[in-house]
């Protein structure tokens, strides 16, 4: 219990950061949906204008305060290396540059649309309705930083958040195309149209071949010391309990630790824990490697180690694949019986690991 109560207070800036990163990122379509039907008043006398009006207002200066709150905890929290320009500065941080700077431009954009709304009267309408165009980009530029930075993409309820908030604002945009605009603008309504379908198939088509995909946080520039670090402890040995049943799915529960570099050079990072929730297992991944040029490392061996239980029945054997967080080994006991093993690891700040484990024969 101390080790989880420990483990969870190193975590909670991190989880807040996520966390209010969501809630900023449904704030802001809530604005966004609100400000694009705002146009429909003008179709629509009976239309509460003054209500939608300050709706808008309020969603988008809450939406602002949980922003402050989502990169304050980031900046804060000592898990990822960011730093307080790399809010306001794009692409150059050493954590996912591309997606937290995507990021970096919605929150800069987000500040001239608030700014130059509270001086809207000094502005003139000509000004103002020109930065405010900027709206257009800011949502979908946090959608793009929320899907290819979050580590929660993957998460069912995460992915279901996200395809309401594109619904949402898809749905508002065609209803102000199909009543609030113009004819005069036909052209422009032809691009927003094209872009309405386009943009969505296109973030859709990317979600699934690179954030849903093993590997991502690597690709997503993780730094190499934060991936290695994913990772070690030396193996858990003994286990009580059952035999395993198979195929077995289980929740895993584990910590990681980083040893060496040993008299060779080698260093060493082990993961074990737990099966959870009636799977009475044990698992335990060492990998050990060279440390490489840049933080990361070259993976030179391994050992995983499977039970419970009495080391009549501890399967052993090696790391077959190791893709960003998910490792695949092949593992057999005493007696020869061989199991395929796959691990999808989050590995979490501080030393905590969660994640879930497949094993067939
Ligand atoms: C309009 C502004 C922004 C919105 C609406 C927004 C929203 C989001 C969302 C929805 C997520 C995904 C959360 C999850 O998967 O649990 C996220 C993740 C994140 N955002 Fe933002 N964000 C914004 C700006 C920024 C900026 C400027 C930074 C720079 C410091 C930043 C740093 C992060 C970090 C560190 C994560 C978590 C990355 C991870 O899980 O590995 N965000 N954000």
């Amino acid at each position: 219990v101390l080790t989880a109560a420990v483990t969870t207070n190193s975590q909670a800036l991190w989880y807040m950061t996520r966390g209010f990163g969501l809630v900023a990122l449904i704030l802001l379509t809530i604005t966004m949906a609100l400000g694009l039907t705002q146009v429909v008043r003008f179709a629509r006398p009976g239309w509460p204008r003054f209500v939608v009006a300050a709706l808008h207002k309020n969603a988008s200066l809450l939406a602002l305060v949980l922003i402050a709150i989502h990169v304050a905890t980031a900046v804060l929290d000592r898990y990822a290396p960011i730093h307080i320009v790399d809010v306001f500065i794009p692409f150059i941080s050493a954590y996912r540059p591309l997606w937290l700077g995507l990021g970096a431009i919605a929150l800069d954009l987000f500040v001239a649309l608030a700014v130059t709304s509270l001086l809207r009267h000094r502005l003139g309408y000509r000004t103002w309705r020109a930065v405010h165009w900027a709206a257009y980009a800011t949502w979908p530029l946090a959608v793009v930083h929320g899907l290819g930075t979050g580590s929660d993409t993957k998460l069912g309820w995460v992915l279901l958040i996200n395809v309401a908030c594109v619904g949402a604002v898809l749905s508002a945009l065609w209803w102000r195309l199909a009543s609030g605009w113009s004819i005069t603008n036909a052209t422009r309504r032809g691009v927003a149209i094209l872009a309405s379908v386009a943009l969505p198939i296109a973030v859709a088509a990317w979600t699934i071949s690179g954030p849903l995909h093993p590997g991502w946080s690597r690709r997503a520039g993780t730094p190499a010391a934060l991936l290695a670090a994913r990772g070690l402890t030396p193996g858990a040995t003994s286990a009580a309990g059952t035999g395993l049943s198979l195929p077995l799915t289980a929740n895993f529960i584990a910590t990681q630790r980083q040893t060496g570099p040993d008299s060779s050079g080698l260093v060493h990072l082990t993961i074990s824990g737990d099966f959870q929730g009636g799977s009475d297992g044990k698992l335990s991944i060492v990998l050990t490697g060279q440390p490489a040029d840049g933080g990361g490392v070259q993976l030179t061996g391994s050992q995983v180690r499977l039970g419970p239980p009495t080391a009549a029945s501890e399967y052993q054997g090696h790391v077959s694949q190791l893709e960003g967080s998910t490792v695949v080994a092949t593992v057999s006991d005493a007696a020869g019986q061989t199991l395929s093993l796959t691990a999808h690891l989050q590995l979490g700040p501080g030393t905590g690991v969660t994640g879930t484990v497949e094993v067939h024969s």
